[in-house]
């Protein structure tokens, strides 16, 4: 069995962070989603993966290489347009060719891996096999309609309510998605909807088969999906305490630091994760947060937030929570008068005053 892995799209749901940055490569407690996704298709034997790429193709390929380094193969797939997820099965069908294969949004993220879907598929093969969860926002997904634990009907994002059973990013196919993609129509949104595509297999009478996800699953298209990923994956990280902690420093539960990491006159309370090289000065670091390495955190409260590499924070006036920080990030308090607020914003940034 091949695996695709769908590393393409804008992210326009997470501007201005994904100008400059594939969405698939933010980090969930310091670990970028794609790495989780790599990982859990080689522990499921699944080695021969297509990556496919867009516009963020040169840094998906930085961080990836030739995949070695997560137990796979990659070959690399391009779309040139962002078309849709049929659409990016339809551009790698020379790469898949006559093989089953399953097909992973690099910016899905599956508690419980893919282990035991991929021997469900292989164990007794079929057309086609997608995975549901409940969800309490069904117009926002793809969703699946189930009569006697059989599908009926798949309709991506309805408007009105007909099932709560959200399609999941993983998909498994055979080779017959490459007629249904080539015989779907664009969407409203001008996509090739793969949620039109099962439901053209279904209609033609191919099997399409449900597998209801039990261990949580999220999607990280948005601000809010990252921030409870961060807390699901933080939830079961593992203690690991190195670096340099003075005597006035208190670490409590659950925190993994990287190496290198200075803690001065500062309480970190897990679950949380602090990157390589990282200096947390005078401050409180509370629960579910990710500081990525060679940040500088002084005198500052930080709790429920995602800092990325390299960022200085320095004497914010109210505590940051809920926040997601851009690499390189300077948030300092001014010593000089007026005393008022100084930004230089990217494009589509936002900012919540207290
Ligand atoms: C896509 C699919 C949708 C699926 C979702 C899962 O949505 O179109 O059917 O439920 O991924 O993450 P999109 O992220 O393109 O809005």
């Amino acid at each position: 069995m091949k695996g695709l892995v769908l590393s393409g799209g804008k992210g326009t749901r997470l501007r201005p962070i994904t100008f400059t940055s594939a969405k698939q490569l933010l980090p969930i407690a310091n670990k970028p989603v794609l790495f989780f996704c790599l990982e859990q298709l080689a522990a499921a034997g699944v080695t021969d993966v297509g990556i496919v790429v867009g516009d963020t193709e040169a840094e998906i390929r930085g961080a990836i290489g030739d995949g070695g380094a997560f137990g796979i193969q990659a070959t690399y797939i391009r779309q040139d347009v962002p078309g849709g997820l049929a659409h990016a099965v339809k551009v790698s069908e020379s790469f898949l060719k006559d093989a089953p294969f399953i097909m992973v949004l690099g910016d899905n993220l599956l508690r419980d891996g893919v282990t035991s879907i991929v021997e469900e598929f292989r164990a007794d093969p079929c057309n086609c096999q997608i995975l549901l969860t409940r969800v309490k926002n069904p117009n926002q997904f793809g969703v699946a309609e189930l009569r006697d634990g059989k599908v009926v009907r798949l309709v991506e994002k309805p408007k009105e309510f007909i099932s709560d059973l959200a399609l999941v990013g993983v998909y498994l196919f055979d080779r017959n998605i490459f007629k249904a993609v080539n015989a779907i129509r664009p969407s409203g949104r001008g996509e090739l909807e793969i949620t039109d595509a099962i439901q053209w297999l279904l209609t033609g009478g191919y099997a399409v088969r449900p597998h209801l996800v039990t261990g949580w699953w999220k999607d990280t298209g948005k601000l809010e999906d990252i921030l409870e990923a961060n807390r699901m994956v933080l939830d079961g990280i593992e203690e690991r305490i190195v670096g340099r902690i003075d005597t006035g420093s208190r670490v409590e539960f659950k925190v993994a630091l990287e190496d290198g990491v200075v803690i001065e006159n500062s309480v970190v309370r897990g679950p949380a994760a602090i990157g390589a090289g990282t200096r947390i000065v005078n401050s409180y670091v509370g629960p579910f947060t990710a500081i990525a390495g060679g940040c500088t955190i002084a005198n500052v409260e930080v709790e429920h937030s995602i800092i990325l590499e390299g960022c200085t924070i320095d004497g914010a006036g109210s505590r940051i929570i809920d926040s997601l920080v851009g690499r390189n990030v300077v948030i300092r308090k001014g010593d000089g008068q007026p005393r008022a607020y100084h930004f230089m914003l990217g494009d589509y940034s936002g900012i919540t005053l207290p």
